[in-house]
């Protein structure tokens, strides 16, 4: 998997750098059609999480009232949440932490939101536990970001190696396909799929190299259903195919292009015994050498 060394790197890389807001300004975030959702899903949620909330670009999207937590291992981002005076009334609580252990109490938000950060953790399923200990029973979680389901949907990191290199384009899709059909299978096999990310070797930044997890809502939904939670919504908002064969295959979920997508999962009320399920955490390519 992705070396101690790696994930250090990871962390100095977030914590002092500010080239990825600027990316992010780039994209456009701000103007996700999944933030403009927050006020229906969070309907009659109080205390909520923003999990790796960066410069708390949710905060200007939430309902009046919201008690908000944010958490971040990202110095640069949790400074710039704390200059939007406007935003400090909501934000009393913003901490920097790494996600995998928050500084938050067990059961006690009513949701947990993240938008366009699973796509950079690693250790997914650790992440996820966290989020269902500190919601409460019936709290919500609510998850967004691109979504690289389909074989042929390819993060920056990977498209870099693959680069018109058609030998890599077809192994690394006949790789992928091979092993989403084996999970898909049983709902007993959940897989989660890492890159290890380009930008700890580049010497310029590029957009998204940092990216090291191929986010697959529908495989987030399957982890989080063994914990016996209730899959509210599955959106996805990948362009449309615009060929016969492509529509086919995208009706069995194997041709994608770069989409976002959003998860939205309920917690049960009642304590109820996680099913028992095989979870394979897979490094999908490594550097070149
Ligand atoms: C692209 S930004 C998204 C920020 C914000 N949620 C938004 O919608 O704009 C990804 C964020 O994830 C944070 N991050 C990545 N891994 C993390 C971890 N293990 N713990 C805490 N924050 C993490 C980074 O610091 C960064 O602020």
């Amino acid at each position: 998997m992705i070396t101690t060394t790696s994930r250090r790197s990871l962390f100095a890389f977030w914590a002092g750098s500010s080239r990825y807001r600027h990316c992010g300004d780039s994209l456009g975030l701000e103007h996700s059609p999944h933030r403009i959702e927050l006020p229906r899903l969070l309907q009659g949620c109080k205390r909520v999480l923003d999990l790796a909330c960066g410069d708390g670009a949710n905060l200007a999207f939430l309902p009046e009232g919201i008690d908000y937590t944010g958490c971040d291992y990202s110095a640069y981002a949790l400074e710039t949440l704390m200059s939007k005076t406007d935003h400090l009334s909501m934000a009393k609580r913003v901490f920097a932490g790494d996600v995998r252990q928050l500084p938050v109490e067990t059961g006690s938000q009513d949701a947990v939101i993240s938008s366009y950060s699973f796509e950079h953790f690693l250790e997914v399923p650790t992440i996820l536990n966290e989020c269902d200990r500190v919601l409460r029973p019936g709290g919500l979680l609510v998850i967004f970001g691109p979504d690289y389901t389909a074989p042929n949907a390819f993060s920056p990191p990977q498209a870099a190696i693959i680069k018109g290199n058609r030998v890599r384009l077809l192994t690394y899709t006949l790789g992928r396909l091979a092993r989403r059909l084996r999970h898909a299978r049983g709902r007993d096999r959940v897989l989660f799929e890492y890159v290890e990310p380009l930008v700890l070797s580049e010497a310029t930044f590029q957009p998204d190299h940092d990216l090291t997890h191929l986010t697959n809502h529908g495989m987030i939904g399957k982890y989080m259903k063994s914990l016996v939670y209730q899959q509210v919504e599955l959106v996805t908002t990948a362009p449309s195919p615009d060929s016969l064969l492509k529509k086919a295959f995208a009706t069995l979920g194997l041709w994608g292009k770069f989409g976002d997508a959003r998860v939205v999962l309920k917690k049960p009320i009642e304590p109820v015994k996680p099913r028992k399920i095989q979870v394979t955490e897979r490094l999908v390519h490594r550097q070149p050498d």
